[in-house]
């Protein structure tokens, strides 16, 4: 049963250019933006280990050298806080050793599918997970641990979806949903932001996966899709038919942050969950809202 080998591999796709965010992204990676305290990409990888993945793998691309210094030791400010005596719990979880961290560049900006194919060398013949940190995914356990919970169970391929209104399908992967069982969907088809008349469902493709090796083959000789670029979703949907593949509705609260009302809106709702500014932060916002 090869197809329920563990997950111990993640790909975190991190070479866009960020351009919606402009001009905070001029020289700082949209992934490094803060949520509160924490950069995007951190809450993703905190994701990921929470669901027991052993190697993160970033698909990174010029400008985004910032990624790396993140997760890795910073001696002179871990010297200077712990000579002063500072919280050394602030820097959790930002330390990804040698063996537990690699990076790759996609040189080109060709699309999704192109970014997970980068990683080929890396990530070998094992299954492994692929987390967009755009979509910031805030439950207990986290998204990743839900679906690794339903891998084991299900095996093969498996997504995260979510529901939205139906005039947002456009912008995402849809699934075409078939039998359902709790929060596992079969998946019939998928289909890359199609027309809303032709979205097969409201169920989008929320940035998490779970992929056979396979899926690599799938991509070396994958056609530009959607946007004209190498979409991993018509690569996936290769995949149905030959190998198990579903999708995990996934429990908790999910963030947009690829744009800028779903970023703030992700700042609000996890600021006001914070035990240290939570109170103060809900009264700014009353006042600010009655103002
Ligand atoms: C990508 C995927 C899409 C998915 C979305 C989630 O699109 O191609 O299937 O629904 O992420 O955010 P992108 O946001 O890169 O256009």
């Amino acid at each position: 049963m090869t197809e329920h080998r563990p997950i111990k591999k993640a790909v975190f796709p991190v070479a866009g250019l960020g351009t919606r965010f402009l001009p905070a992204t001029k020289a700082v990676p949209k992934e490094m933006l803060p949520i509160v305290d924490r950069p995007l990409i951190q809450y993703a990888v905190d994701e990921a280990r929470e669901a027991g993945i052993e190697q993160m793998i970033f698909v990174t691309g010029r400008g985004k050298s910032s990624i790396e210094d993140h997760f890795d030791i910073a001696y002179e400010l871990e010297a200077t806080m712990a000579e002063r005596g500072k919280d050394m719990s602030l820097l959790e979880g930002t330390r990804l050793m040698p063996g537990n961290c690699a990076y790759v560049r996609q040189q080109e900006p060709l699309g999704l599918g192109h970014a997970v194919w980068c990683a080929r060398d890396i990530v070998g013949d094992e299954p492994f997970a692929v987390l967009l940190p755009d979509e910031l995914m805030w439950g207990r356990p986290g998204c990743l641990k839900q679906m690794v919970d339903a891998y084991a169970r299900t095996g093969g391929n498996l997504i995260s979806v979510i529901e939205v209104p139906d005039d947002e399908v456009s912008n995402y992967g849809v699934i075409h949903p078939g039998d359902e069982d709790g929060a596992l969907t079969e998946v019939r088809g998928l289909i890359e932001k199609p027309a809303v008349k032709d979205a097969p469902s409201n169920k989008i493709v929320s940035g998490r996966y779970i992929l056979q090796p396979e899926v690599m083959q799938t991509l070396q000789g994958q056609e530009k899709g959607a946007g004209d670029e190498i979409q991993l979703t018509d690569a996936m949907a290769k995949m149905i038919g030959n190998q198990p593949f579903h999708a995990v509705t996934f429990d908790g609260s999910r963030y947009d942050c690829g744009n800028k009302a779903g970023f703030v809106e992700a700042t609000l709702a996890l600021s006001l969950q914070r035990d240290d500014i939570g109170s103060e932060v809900r009264q700014i916002a009353e006042r600010l809202l009655a103002g």
